[in-house]
């Protein structure tokens, strides 16, 4: 069966799966429930894209990867290489790959998206994830999509519209904030919900380490300043959103987590914050700060205290803490299968729950409700946590304390107008290649 009449063919049998009433969610990305295969492309394809694109192929049933793309060849021939060293091939797992479904520069997103696929993996630096977001929705394709989703408010607005769009059209959004598919974090947190260790009172949450990789590239070695940048995208907000958005999410995510009860999202209304740039100084470093440190607040009062550091040598901590009125949950850590209860009392509970490895569950998840053809969305709360961690930023950049409404309103954006390699890019450096900083007291982030 050629592409177009195999989604026919699924387009047909889940009128009859889904009866009159959904007929008007269809879209070619929408699934009935069946044995068929799943093709998948991939649009990142670095570290983490090839890790989900496995993870994808390894998901129960028959999955196929058709189609890659990146703005780099080198980038895609090496996680090609390493998707087919990772995963088994058998009747389940298959990889078609040709030459004609290899994509690269700024508009392989589009070319993948349209290759016939049902879901596609966005794992590019996440400036551009509500870009490429829009297109898979208009084009009616389901999406995993990593975190963060953007990395800056308009980024955030578009993000929940793409995600008002996808239910309209029946399509399931997975956000790669794994631990809502961590089987701990899952048990603790219905435990709190639940009243066992009475009143949520604050939160402590921290990202605390020693930074990621170093710049891989130099000027030298890249044509463009353009190239220079994606390169070594952490180190530039536009692409990164700086390390408070782009590790510091999950923590946050776990304080919004634990506030929304019963399916009623809550995010901070206000947060005020200061941060800075003291080690990692050098040019090659980018505009990013080495650290933050953030006072948000929820809409009932609660204070979620935050904290992250890209600083070598000093006090590690990726964890979150929730005071309750009976003692401290104390939650943290990916591989580990159980969390601590320290109640005032001086007793001592242990959260036990093992699971599968939750980058694995979360494909797991998203393709079973894809193949289920269940509601399934993500997108809300990562679109949500993303703009947590932007408001984080925005407060330590400008030294302000700011609304979260004004911040998803007025936020300014940081996307460069349009996208090419010769792009002069607003965030230039000066003649001798250094960056402008923020400066707080100083730096404007509202419209
Ligand atoms: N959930 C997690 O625990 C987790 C872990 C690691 C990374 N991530 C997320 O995954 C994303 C990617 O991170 P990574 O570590 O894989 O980075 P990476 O640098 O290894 O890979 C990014 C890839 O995207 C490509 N790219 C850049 N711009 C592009 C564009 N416009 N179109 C197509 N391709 C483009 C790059 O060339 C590169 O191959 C980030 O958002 C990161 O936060 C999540």
């Amino acid at each position: 069966m050629s592409d177009s009449s195999r989604r026919d063919f699924l387009k047909t049998s889940s009128v009859a799966a889904l009866g009159a009433t959904a007929l008007g969610a269809l879209s070619s990305g929408a699934y009935a429930a069946g044995e068929d295969t799943v093709s998948i492309g991939l649009v990142g394809c670095g570290g983490r894209g090839t890790g989900a694109c496995a993870q994808a192929l390894k998901s129960p049933g028959k999955v196929r990867l058709v189609a890659m793309g990146d703005v780099f060849r080198d980038q895609l021939d090496g996680s090609l290489r390493n998707v087919e060293r990772n995963v088994e091939k058998d009747d389940t797992a298959e990889i078609a790959v040709a030459e004609e479904t290899k994509f690269t520069g700024f508009d392989a997103y589009k070319q993948v998206i349209d290759s016939g696929i049902d879901v596609v993996i966005l794992a590019t630096p996440p400036g551009f994830r509500p870009m490429m977001l829009e297109y898979a929705v208009e084009k009616g394709v389901n999406v995993f999509m990593e975190k963060p989703v953007a990395t800056d408010a308009p980024g955030v607005r578009s993000v929940l519209e793409s995600a008002r769009k996808a239910k309209e059209k029946g399509l399931k959004i997975g956000v790669g904030l794994q631990r809502h598919h961590q089987a701990p974090y899952i048990e603790t947190i219905k435990r709190i919900h639940a009243g066992e260790v009475g009143d949520v009172r604050a939160l402590r949450v921290y990202w605390n380490g020693g930074g990621v990789w170093d710049p891989r590239k130099t000027r030298e070695e890249c044509k463009t300043e353009m190239e220079y940048q994606l390169r070594n995208w952490y180190y530039y907000n536009w692409l990164c959103g700086d390390h408070i958005c782009e590790q510091h999410i999950h923590n946050l995510d776990i304080g919004n987590w634990v506030m929304s009860k019963d399916g009623n999202l809550q995010f901070p209304v206000k947060a005020n914050g200061m941060g800075g740039r003291q080690v990692r100084i050098d040019p090659k470093y980018g505009e990013i700060f080495d650290h933050h440190a953030v006072e948000y607040t929820y809409a009932d009062g609660t204070v979620m205290m935050s904290q992250c550091r890209h600083i070598r040598g000093c006090w590690n901590s990726v964890s979150e803490a929730v005071h309750c009125e009976d003692g401290i949950v104390n939650l943290g850590g990916m591989g580990r299968d159980s969390f601590k209860i320290n109640r005032f009392d001086g007793t001592v509970a242990e959260v036990k729950a093992s699971g599968k490895d939750p980058y694995q569950q979360e494909h797991d998840d998203l393709f079973g409700a894809i193949r289920e053809g269940k509601e399934y969305s993500e997108a809300e709360y990562g679109a949500m946590s993303t703009m947590t961690a932007i408001l984080g930023r925005m407060c330590t950049y400008s030294g302000k304390e700011i609304s979260m409404k004004d911040a998803l309103e007025k936020g300014l954006g940081i996307m460069p107008p349009s996208l090419e390699w010769d792009a002069q890019l607003p965030n230039a450096p000066d003649a001798n290649g250094v960056y402008a900083v923020p400066v707080p007291g100083v730096t404007k982030v509202l419209g």
